[in-house]
């Protein structure tokens, strides 16, 4: 049987903290309960995941350039970093595999320097506003990706 296709899930800085971080914008809903939402539904796309999480810039760099050998996909949420990281957005464009940027907040109603997203531009789709059901939405999105996208 072929290996199944492993989706890389990246979560940034602060993320760690759901469940207790500002609860009225990100609901209380930890990453752990998060991963396994995904885990159950990945499963049933016949999807593999690597669910990560980092508060440092430079990991998630790190990871990013090592998903072209490694993986199908990246669905990334990238924090804080994602209005501010052209060092991300670079390593995403790199990448050269499907990306889908995923927010638990919907960052468009939010204060004006979340508008601006720098991973949109590396992303052929993105998700945002819809909570934790965003990673689920990413993953069954990813299953189905055109080949000639
Ligand atoms: C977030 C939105 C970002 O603006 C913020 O910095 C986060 C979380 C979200 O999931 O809604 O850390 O990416």
């Amino acid at each position: 049987m072929a290996a199944k296709p492993i989706i890389l899930i990246l979560n940034g800085p602060n993320l760690n903290l759901l469940g207790t971080r500002e609860p009225e914008i990100y609901g209380t809903t930890t990453l752990d309960a998060i991963q396994e939402e995904c885990e159950e539904a990945a499963e049933e796309l016949g999807l593999g995941i690597d669910f990560r999480q980092t508060n440092h810039e430079g990991e998630m760099v790190e990871w990013i350039q090592q998903a072209h050998d490694r993986n199908a996909g990246i669905i990334i949420n990238a924090g804080a970093h994602t209005h501010t990281s052209i060092a991300i957005l670079d390593a995403l464009k790199a990448s050269r595999i499907p990306v889908i940027e995923v927010h638990l907040s919907n960052i468009f109603r939010r204060e004006e320097f979340r508008h601006t997203s720098y991973v949109s531009q590396a992303a052929d789709g993105v998700i945002c506003g819809l909570g934790p059901a965003g990673y689920v939405l990413a993953l069954e999105a990813m299953a189905n990706l055109p080949e000639d996208r």
